[in-house]
């Protein structure tokens, strides 16, 4: 069986590659780009700086400012117009997974035309946007490496996953530099939120071997460095490892798949805004539990990358060893349940029939090696509420 492999055709990675971006634009051919970034970048200066050294270049530059965390339809369609309005040629996204899944948004619609719900998976979108340059600032999502973007319609509290070749950004800027003054928190979610990539990568039913090879690699890495990054927010050592890892596990994810974690975390996003990589860490240690058996030889391999193993371990050993393991990070990354985060218990319990049946309609869970009715679905919501 063959895979297809695909990644951003420029891939600039370590300390100054952010002050690379107007030579990547002029390789692109970009000459009037739409900065997409969020309020809180903008007040820390960010985009303006962006912003200087594009005109310095001697090109032009607008910035759409308005994207929100979980994006929404309603902001893509505002940035569509601003995109327009200032007739833009090309895209650039500053900052966390949102700003880059709005600006894949904003490309896909303006090449397109339509709404966005006409292109949620399993839909194909049938033309290329223009090119885009993803500037992540948080080590986690992986965004600007994939060909997935994930949008909340807010008619019906849903995240709606989209896919397709054309959502790849022509070029990611991966620079550890943005990530520097990521304060705990949202380290520790953004991190897991790459474990969990690079886990599901590598259990996936499309992993193969090129995948296998990044995911292991990816994970290995943050299993190491995301304490020290948690603990230590300064060391720059380790926010380089773990930046580049988290774009690892990104390209490992892209090109095999995630799985039941993320089917299952994307509603509990949805309906109680909790941060994508948040959700996946409540839901990570049970979920592996409940997968372990029917992929114990993957699993394995992930708890020997990991290095939590003993040369004499089996197999099913190292797996008990990795569901463990993956339970005692969490309670040192501070990861509380849904109750402890605040969710209305009611609420919470009304929900997981139609969270469940998103879950299912994303198609994430048909990929987990053990693949979950709607009813497992269902229980395992109500295994890790508290
Ligand atoms: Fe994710």
């Amino acid at each position: 069986m063959s895979a297809d492999i695909l990644i951003p055709p420029i891939i600039k990675i370590g300390s100054g590659a952010f002050l690379e971006v107007p030579s990547i634009l002029r390789r692109l051919n970009g000459k009037n780009p739409l900065i997409v970034t969020d309020a809180f970048f903008v007040k820390q200066g960010l985009p303006s700086r962006l912003r200087t050294q594009i005109l310095e270049a001697g090109l032009q530059c607008g910035i759409f400012s308005d994207t929100v965390p979980d994006p929404t339809t309603e902001v893509i369609d505002a940035g569509v117009r601003a995109f327009v309005e200032g007739g833009h040629d090309s895209l650039i996204s500053v900052g966390g997974g949102s700003p880059i899944d709005t600006a894949k948004g904003i490309g896909m619609l303006a090449a397109n035309g339509g709404h966005v719900r006409d292109y949620k998976v399993p839909n194909p979108i049938p033309k290329a946007g223009p090119p885009h340059i993803a500037i992540p600032t948080t080590a986690g999502t992986g965004s600007e490496v994939t060909r997935f973007t994930v949008i909340t319609d807010t008619a019906k509290d849903e995240k709606m996953l989209i896919a397709g070749i054309s959502l790849l950004p022509s070029a990611a800027v991966v620079d550890y530099e943005l990530t520097m003054s990521m304060p705990p928190r949202l380290t520790a979610d953004t991190g897991t939120d790459a474990l969990t990539h690079a886990i599901e990568a590598y259990v996936s039913r499309k992993a193969n071997t090129f995948t296998d090879a990044i995911a292991l690699s990816a994970m290995k890495t943050i299993w190491t460095e995301l304490p020290k990054a948690y603990h230590e927010p300064g060391n720059r050592q380790a926010r380089e490892a773990m930046m580049q890892a988290a774009t690892l596990a990104g390209i490992a994810f892209s090109n095999s798949s995630v799985a039941l974690v993320h089917g299952m975390s994307r509603p509990i996003g949805a309906f109680f805004h909790v941060a994508h990589g948040l959700s996946n860490a409540m839901l990570l240690p049970a979920i592996t539990a409940f997968s372990v058996d029917s992929a114990v030889d993957r699993y394995a391999d992930c708890a020997r990358a990991l290095g939590i193993t003993a040369p004499s371990d089996s197999s099913s050993q190292a797996v008990a060893k990795l569901v463990k393991a993956i339970f005692e990070r969490n309670a040192e990354l501070q990861v509380p349940s849904p109750k402890k985060y605040g969710i209305d218990e009611k609420r919470f319990f009304e929900a997981v029939p139609t969270m469940a049946a998103q879950a299912l309609a994303s198609g994430s869970p048909q990929n987990n090696p053990r693949v979950a009715t709607a009813s497992e679905i269902e229980e395992l919501y109500k295994e890790v509420w508290a």
